[in-house]
């Protein structure tokens, strides 16, 4: 059964766990549906996990397009949110322009970062579904992220005006909120204070979901965050298996007979004739 809105809603409101991951390509999505969680979030994090750019600023909306489609290539039930990317969205206008784009390859609701009520009044008048993304903001904090601060929300006042600007998106009809890299109880207060799903990342247990990157999940990549554990080092079981079939090609073991087509006897004198 696809997973709406409501079915997002009322899991919040039954006290269930909502548990969703990036995803950026045809195969993980499909194997994410096999499993079938809730929730994938097609973030702007494709620039640095999929396409080897420096950070979130590079990722365009052609990138978000074009791997938008890839995973609904395999989406069956799992709710989509796809990222409006970097200086996409600095008027409604543009954000309804794109937003329009974003849903038109597939994705279920869009996701942008920071308090503009403005934005969000926009494209909610225009029907879209709108995920919400606070606290620490990628695309708009890499000052931030540089000197290695990425935490939000620690000093009273920041977390007061956290608290507000949830509260404000969630008046001005949010769909659905992200919270990223805010303290615990900070998240709880918020999660409590609004009827919306919150999904944390970095932002302690007491979210209506949590999120992951998927690489930094099995293990793909070399990062390590202290919020993200791996659950699994897919990059060693990867080079292993690839270093063992290098091995095999160089010693002729690969492949043997049985990968290989048979001809018969009297078609191959034929052919050697
Ligand atoms: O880009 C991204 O992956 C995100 C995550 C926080 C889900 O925005
Ligand atoms: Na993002």
């Amino acid at each position: 059964m696809k997973k709406t809105i409501s079915y997002l809603h009322a899991k919040k409101h039954n006290r269930q766990k909502i548990s969703v991951l990036t995803s950026y390509d045809y195969p993980t999505t499909k194997i994410l549906e096999e499993v079938g969680v809730d929730m994938i979030i097609l973030g702007d994090s494709v620039g640095t996990n999929m396409l080897g750019y420096q950070d979130e600023t590079e990722v365009t909306l052609e990138d978000m397009i074009h791997h938008t489609k890839a995973v609904c290539r395999a989406i069956e039930n799992i709710f989509l949110v796809t990222d409006l990317p970097y200086n996409t969205y600095q008027t409604p206008g543009m954000a309804v322009e794109n937003a329009r784009k974003i849903t038109a390859a597939g994705a279920d609701a869009v996701k942008f970062e920071g308090g503009r009520i403005d934005i969000l009044q926009a494209l909610k008048s225009e029907g879209i579904l709108v995920m919400c993304h606070l606290g620490l903001n990628p695309q708009h904090d890499q000052d931030r992220m540089r000197s290695g601060k990425i935490s939000k929300g620690k000093q009273f006042s920041e977390a007061i005006e956290l608290i507000q600007a949830a509260k404000n998106l969630e008046s001005a009809g949010a769909d659905l909120l992200i919270l990223e890299k805010i303290p615990g109880k900070l998240a709880k207060i918020i999660t409590g204070n609004v009827n919306i799903p919150t999904i944390g990342i970095g932002a302690g247990k007491d979210c209506d979901g949590q999120v992951l990157i998927i690489h930094d999940l099995l293990g793909l990549n070399d990062k390590k965050y202290k919020h993200a554990p791996r659950y699994f080092d897919m990059k060693s079981m990867v080079k292993d298996v690839i270093g063992r079939y290098q091995d095999e090609v160089a010693e002729g073991i690969f492949p043997a007979l049985e990968h290989t087509n048979i001809i018969k006897e009297s078609e191959l004198s034929l052919v050697q004739a």
